[in-house]
């Protein structure tokens, strides 16, 4: 077996690749691919080997998937929000994700959906009552804004995002804790070193923690299924062995939801926002489908699927900023991939930023072109070209819901104001914790339903009109 091409030495920091890599991962991913082809090896503290071929990322993901557990990143994430399916492997990941599985069922979606519309009429009324016309507004932050109230009110019945709330101030210090231990790996020292920052990250944790330990013993002592997540995870019954998770296991996955679900969703928003906004033309084709398929009516679960271009757009802005850029695992026996020999223990890194600019899968790749997911089109394509959900038995649990999500929010919106883009030409993809712009998104909104452009339209999405299913008295 061959070695891969690449950096075999050892590169003293913070010399040369080692120093780009830190600085700007993609960039310094697009050179070595153009350079070295779709298998290099580097040294990133350890080995490691990119993988950017689809065949490649199906050996990984599907064919060869035992030999490619999780690595040393995730270790970081299980020491936070302890054994949750995003930082467990085997038997335990196994029975986790059996038990997790019925909260994203079809039916179940149908009440999450309810309290997505909810908090986007609330939005959309604040954004009513502002003075819009000209200004410019922050739309990543609309979105970050949105998507935590979704997380807590389909989690735990909750709106976590008013600045007042312990969850939201909490959560905020772990989401910037997180993303500087994964931007910064050499510059930041081990948790138990008591630094500001390690400090800050362990009273967020333990504050958190025992939020959402209180949540579960008030809804255990209350008794009744109130719809949401966090009611799922508690009835969850093991039907090999009638086990039902305990508080500790429930608390880990609330906190992976709303770490795993939260900020993925945002982002993919937001840059759906940005490519929306900057092409007049498919932005008029996307409300022209929501004008035809709604109307002024609020859309309902069963709409989503009849708005394909939405869908379509969603899936295009996905392949061009996939929210998780890239993903590590550990090859834990020696295996072969495209003729080059992985040693046991190494890492290896695939990346759908890269593969989903692959120029000999995708045509022009850096085209914004909804017509590429067509379902003609992406019957004929190979299966590990494209992955932001990844694939195979660790696919993101919560796919239907997040594109359910986003699906909604698209169509609300759209349904109300036309969104155009204020040109930044230094926006740029930034990998942090998710694929984030470098600058913030600023868009203009004008009022106007897409059946009767730039006039005020009627009752459409009016928060009192939406009876949550997830409201209820409390214990
Ligand atoms: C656009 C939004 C989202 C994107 C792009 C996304 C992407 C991903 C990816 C790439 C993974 C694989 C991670 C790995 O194994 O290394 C993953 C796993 C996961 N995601 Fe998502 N995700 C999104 C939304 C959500 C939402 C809304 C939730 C929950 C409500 C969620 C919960 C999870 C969980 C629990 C896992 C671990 C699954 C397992 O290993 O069994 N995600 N997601």
């Amino acid at each position: 077996m061959a070695t891969a091409p690449g950096i075999t030495q050892w590169i003293p920091l913070p010399y040369g690749y080692l120093r780009e890599f830190l600085r700007d991962p993609i960039a310094y991913q697009l050179r070595a691919r153009e350079q070295f082809g779709d298998v290099f090896r580097s040294r990133i503290g350890s080995l490691v080997h990119f993988l950017y071929h689809p065949d490649h990322v199906r050996r990984v993901l599907y064919d060869h998937q035992k030999n490619y557990p999780r690595g040393w990143h995730y270790r970081l994430l299980r020491n936070l929000l302890g054994d949750g399916l995003v930082a467990s492997e085997g038997d335990h990941w196994r029975r986790q994700r059996r038990l997790a599985q019925p909260a994203f069922h079809r039916q179940r979606l149908r009440g999450y959906a309810q309290a997505m519309i909810e908090a986007t009429s609330r939005m959309l009324a604040r954004w009513d009552g502002t003075a819009l016309a000209g200004s410019g507004m922050d739309i990543g932050a609309e979105m970050s804004h949105l998507t935590l109230a979704i997380a807590g009110l389909t989690l735990f019945n909750r709106d976590p995002s008013q600045d007042a709330d312990l969850v939201g101030r909490t959560f905020g210090v772990l989401a910037s804790y997180l993303e500087h231990r994964f931007n910064h790996p050499f510059a930041s020292l081990p948790a138990w070193v008591p630094t500001a920052r390690n400090r800050r990250m362990k009273d967020a944790a333990r504050t958190l923690n025992g939020v959402v330990l209180a949540l579960i013993r008030e809804r255990r002592c209350e008794g009744r299924d109130r719809g949401d997540l966090l009611s799922m995870l508690m009835q969850a019954r093991d039907e090999e062995t009638g086990e039902v998770m305990t508080e500790d296991q429930v608390r880990s996955e609330v906190l992976t939801f709303l770490v795993a679900g939260h900020e993925t969703t945002a982002t993919a928003l937001t840059w759906t926002w940005f490519l929306l906004g900057s092409h007049p033309a498919v932005r008029r084709r996307v409300r022209e489908e929501i004008g035809r398929v709604l109307g002024d009516r609020l859309p309902t679960t069963e709409d989503v699927p009849q708005l394909i271009v939405v869908r379509m757009a969603i899936e295009e802005s996905m392949r061009l900023y996939p929210p998780v850029w890239a993903l590590a695992r550990e090859a834990a026996h020696e295996d072969e991939i495209g003729g080059y020999r992985i040693p046991a223990r190494s890492t290896v890194i695939l990346s759908p930023f890269v593969t989903h600019r692959h120029p000999a899968f995708w045509e022009r790749p850096e085209v914004f072109d909804l017509d590429r997911f067509t379902p003609e089109r992406v019957a004929q394509r190979s299966k590990g070209a494209y992955f932001p959900f990844l694939g195979g038995p660790h696919q993101c649990i919560g796919n239907e819901f997040a594109m359910l999500e986003m699906g909604l929010i698209l169509a609300m919106v759209l349904q109300r104001f036309d969104v155009e883009l204020l040109p930044d030409p230094a926006i740029r993809p930034k990998a942090a914790l998710t694929l984030r712009p470098s600058a913030p998104v600023q868009v203009a909104l004008r009022r106007g339903s897409p059946n009767h452009p730039h006039q005020r339209t009627g009752a459409a999405c009016e928060f009192s009109d939406v009876q949550s299913s997830l409201s209820g008295p409390g214990c």
